[in-house]
């Protein structure tokens, strides 16, 4: 197993795991520094692309978004969501994860949970690939927010789906949009970590796009924390190269050759 993995496993319970998206060079190597986990996510499908959902995102766009974040990491542990489609079976899931992995040189893939789909864990572990989990909402598979767990029957489901995910041999669980109590107790039974985004202080992790941390993106679910407002430092540059294009001060002898 690869040995920033090994780490991650051995976090648990003992030292919160950060973990951030990023969809770029640059952004990766800010967060780099810093970060566990970078997440090349299909969320890029919303954040870049303006696209309604995560379902139209391809191979291509995850494999060359992957090739540009790896060019900006050196420590952290790389993972890159597998967009829906591409691991509905296990052969197409091998083929797909072994050219995710070969044309950007991350470390593991993440596929997001229909309850069904075990089967393709144990053979993406079996032919050596990393595989990170993905429960409770799930994009890919529910279309609108939802919390989830919030009676008995969704409870037990999203226990014994992370139990199965654990089992099948993914070495992490991201735990999206999940009541309190159900997260901590998924934390508490499972031995390989939880990244929660939406799921509570309780797990393991955390992770959220970077962009909507930043304030960059303009969504702000209430599991969002606006960190920073990119979008308004941003518009104060442009606004002045604006203004000092339109009156010639820009560019002056020291930007001219
Ligand atoms: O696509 C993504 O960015 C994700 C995270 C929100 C977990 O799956």
């Amino acid at each position: 197993m690869n040995y920033k993995i090994t780490k991650i496993i051995k976090r648990k319970s003992k030292q919160p795991i950060v973990c951030l998206t990023a969809y770029s060079k640059s952004i990766a190597t800010i967060l780099d520094k810093y970060c566990d986990i970078i997440l090349v996510g299909d969320s890029l499908a919303n954040v870049l692309y303006g696209m309604k959902s995560t379902n139209k995102v391809s191979l291509e766009m995850m494999a060359n978004h992957a090739k540009s974040v790896m060019q900006g990491v050196k420590k952290s542990l790389c993972v890159v969501d597998m967009p829906k489609g591409t691991y509905d079976t296990p052969k197409s899931a091998i083929k797909n994860a072994r050219y995710l992995l070969k044309v950007s040189k991350c470390d593991a893939i993440k596929i997001e949970s229909n309850n069904k789909n075990f089967k393709i864990i144990k053979k993406l572990i079996e032919s050596n690939i990393s595989v990170m989990g993905h429960i409770g909402f799930t994009p890919q598979y529910k279309k609108k927010f939802k919390v989830q767990g919030l009676n008995h029957k969704q409870e037990n489901q999203l226990i014994n789906e992370s139990i199965q995910i654990e089992k099948e041999g993914a070495f992490s669980i991201v735990l999206e949009g999940i009541k309190t109590n159900v997260a901590k107790k998924i934390t508490s039974i499972i031995k390989i970590p939880t990244i929660g985004i939406g799921s509570s202080i309780f797990c393991d992790g955390q992770i959220i796009v970077t962009d909507d941390m930043i304030g960059l993106s303009g969504f702000y679910p209430k599991f969002v924390k606006k960190y920073a407002n990119i979008s308004k430092v941003i518009e104060k540059a442009v606004k002045k190269y604006d203004t000092e294009v339109r009156k010639k001060i820009f560019p002056t002898k020291k930007n001219s050759f």
